[in-house]
């Protein structure tokens, strides 16, 4: 009875000194392992004289049945107790604002959305028409028959198939608006154009927001005023606007527009040739002849139009000085806008 009593206090020595599941295990290896001490004493108990036995053998079960019921519990206890702290190393703060590095739009969407925005906020609708166009809406309709020496002006890439083009301007989407709605008309049609260009200002795609109004009493007035204002608004500063007379077949009188050298501050420079002025759009009142050819009375109706480089107005906004920056998507470029 006293080694049961000594067994009794090593088996409480040892559970007292656990900290982990593995010292947990390793304890009942040291009593109930094949060769443990208790495997051993449970043995024995054949051995003992039969006076003894029966005392002997109640209380090595009894100490048995100790252990078992102490190790469960120390098991358990020790799962909380690692879940806990578990818990508390893993634990996330789900209140921290997330923000996953977004990417931005590319300055010339950016651009597109600046300047539809404030043509939207005057009351202009937005359209929009194919980049393959008939020849017929990119040319003839505006005035510019074949064999007219204006289809020089703009070089243009063409599809191989008879009567179709990449369209070299905005403008085809005039006539297809004024073949499909009745005026008063008043829209801007942004997108992509074509045409064999290729140097720092120039580029073989780029984008344009056209501009047309078509009612009865439209005039020149009326164009000068909401280009001036559209710039205004665009440069938020009230730059220099000048008209300059020129040449478009589908506009009579035609005008191109200039703005103070936004980069020299009109002083003279690189950018703007030394003439402190830059060209940013073409613009004039709708020629008779276009309005005859998508079925509207000249007498009656009149208009004006207007079209701007969208890829001329982003370098002047951003003080960019080539337009091949847009195409790159260099990552340390665009992450600038
Ligand atoms: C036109 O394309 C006329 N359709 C504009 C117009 C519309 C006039 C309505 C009258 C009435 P122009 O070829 O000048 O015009 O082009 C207009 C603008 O597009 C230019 O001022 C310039 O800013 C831009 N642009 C022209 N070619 C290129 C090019 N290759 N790369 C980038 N921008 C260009
Ligand atoms: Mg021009």
């Amino acid at each position: 009875m006293k080694e049961i009593e000594e067994l009794k206090e090593n088996i409480e020595a040892d559970l007292k000194a656990v900290q982990t599941l593995e010292e947990l295990q390793e304890v009942k290896a040291k009593y109930l392992g094949k060769k443990g001490l208790l495997t051993q004493a449970l043995k024995r108990i054949k051995d003992i004289p039969p006076q003894q036995r029966r005392e002997y053998g109640q209380g090595v079960n009894r100490l048995k049945a100790f252990l078992e019921a102490e190790l469960k519990k120390r098991q358990e206890a020790i799962r909380e107790r690692e879940l806990e702290s578990k818990l508390r190393r893993e634990w996330i703060d789900l209140t921290v604002p997330i923000k996953p590095p977004f990417g931005s739009l590319h300055p010339i969407t950016q651009t597109l959305e600046r300047i539809l925005r404030i043509f939207v906020g005057m009351g202009f609708s937005v359209e929009e028409g194919p980049e393959i166009e008939l020849e017929d809406y990119n040319f003839d309709r505006l005035n510019i028959p074949k064999e007219h020496p204006a289809r020089d002006m703009q070089d243009t890439f063409y599809v191989n198939r008879e009567g179709y083009l990449l369209r070299t301007h905005t403008s085809p989407v005039q006539i297809r608006t004024m073949l499909s709605q009745k005026p008063p008309i008043q829209m801007v049609a942004p997108g992509k154009v074509y045409r064999r260009d290729d140097d720092p200002t120039h580029s073989p795609m780029f984008h344009q927001v056209e501009g047309l109004v078509v009612n009865r009493h439209a005039n020149f007035k009326h164009m000068k005023f909401v280009i001036e204002e559209f710039l205004r608004e665009f440069f938020q500063t009230d730059l220099p606007v000048r008209f300059r007379t020129s040449y478009f077949p589908f506009t009579e009188p035609s005008a191109e527009v200039d703005i103070g050298c936004v980069i020299c501050d009109a002083q003279g420079c690189r950018v703007c040739k030394d003439t402190g002025w830059l060209e940013v759009m073409g613009c004039g009142m709708v020629h008779p002849n276009v309005l005859e050819s998508c079925g509207l009375d000249s007498e009656i109706y009149q208009g004006f139009a207007f079209g701007m480089g969208v890829e001329r107005l982003a370098m002047l906004l951003y003080g960019i000085d080539n337009i091949k920056l847009f195409y790159e998507n260099d990552i340390r470029f665009l992450r600038q806008f």
